[in-house]
């Protein structure tokens, strides 16, 4: 892996280490209304998220992690509860403001890498800089920093059907670090990847965290959740459970004598 020092998600987390959280969910709720039916998917969450802090989700399938995501990435709104990001009420922005922010602020990762087949690699990872009117020098830079990062920047003219699984997934950490966002949102990066590949995904995030990169990751496999900081259980759209990994690290030492 490339050690190319500082990402810009670590410098920009230096210059702002206030004590308020990046993230705040207070009593966030969502229900979908389809056909008579109700779905309660979050009943109620309370959570805040720390910049630079590591966060993993668990919890069984439909307990409401990916609407928790994309509540807190903007690609979706609560019904009830409030969303603070970075001391701003959500329900306060306009849709141009949630869109510049979304642009901006948050870089996504999804299970199943959604890159766009007909744009290359290099296309792939410039799009949401190009949708900003970033210059292209500049779009250059970030673009090639950010897959000499993941260790993709000899594959920048193939298209993501000529990649592995493990290389799309290092394509698409690299399109949401390209941005600088302010947190990185990962959605079962290692879903439908094979343990070698996912190993190498958690790997780097890892490092992206050690360099001060905020990250809330969804996760269904223990030893992945324990990469993070901190791990929140859901259930039935509620946080029933949570563990402070830093706290166990000692214990998970075998015994001295
Ligand atoms: N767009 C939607 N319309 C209706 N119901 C939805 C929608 N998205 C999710 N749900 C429902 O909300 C619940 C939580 O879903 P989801 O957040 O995807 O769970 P998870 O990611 O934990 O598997 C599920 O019951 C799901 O069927
Ligand atoms: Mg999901």
């Amino acid at each position: 892996m490339e050690t190319n020092s500082q990402t810009e998600v670590g410098q920009k987390q230096k210059g702002n280490g206030s004590g308020e959280p990046l993230i705040r969910l207070e009593a966030l709720t969502k229900v979908f209304y389809t056909e008579e039916v109700e779905t309660h998917a979050l009943s109620g969450v309370h959570l805040d998220i720390r910049k630079g802090e590591y966060l993993s989700i668990s919890g069984p399938s439909g307990c409401g992690k990916s609407t928790l995501l994309s509540i807190i990435g903007l690609l979706d709104s609560p019904t009830g509860g409030k969303y603070w990001l970075g001391g701003t009420p959500v329900e306060n922005l306009n849709l141009s403001d949630r869109s510049r922010i979304r642009n901006r602020e948050v870089g996504f990762i999804f299970q199943s890498f959604n890159l766009i087949g007909d744009l290359t690699v290099y296309e792939n990872v410039e799009l949401p800089l190009t949708y900003r009117g970033m210059p292209s020098a500049e779009r250059k830079k970030r673009v090639m920093d950010s897959l000499e990062r993941v260790g993709m920047a000899h594959r920048v003219r193939h298209y993501p059907s000529q990649l592995s699984g493990g290389q799309q997934q290092r394509v698409a950490v690299a399109r949401a670090l390209a941005g600088s966002p302010a947190i990185l949102l990962a959605d079962e990066p290692t879903g439908n990847l094979d343990s070698k590949n996912g190993e190498a995904v958690m790997d780097l995030l890892k490092e992206l965290h050690k360099e001060g990169a905020t990250i809330c990751m969804v996760t269904h496999d223990p030893r992945y959740a324990r990469n993070a900081d901190r791990t929140v259980h859901l259930f039935d759209g509620r946080i029933v459970d949570e563990q402070d990994h830093r706290a166990h690290v000692e214990e998970e030492e075998p015994p001295a004598n």
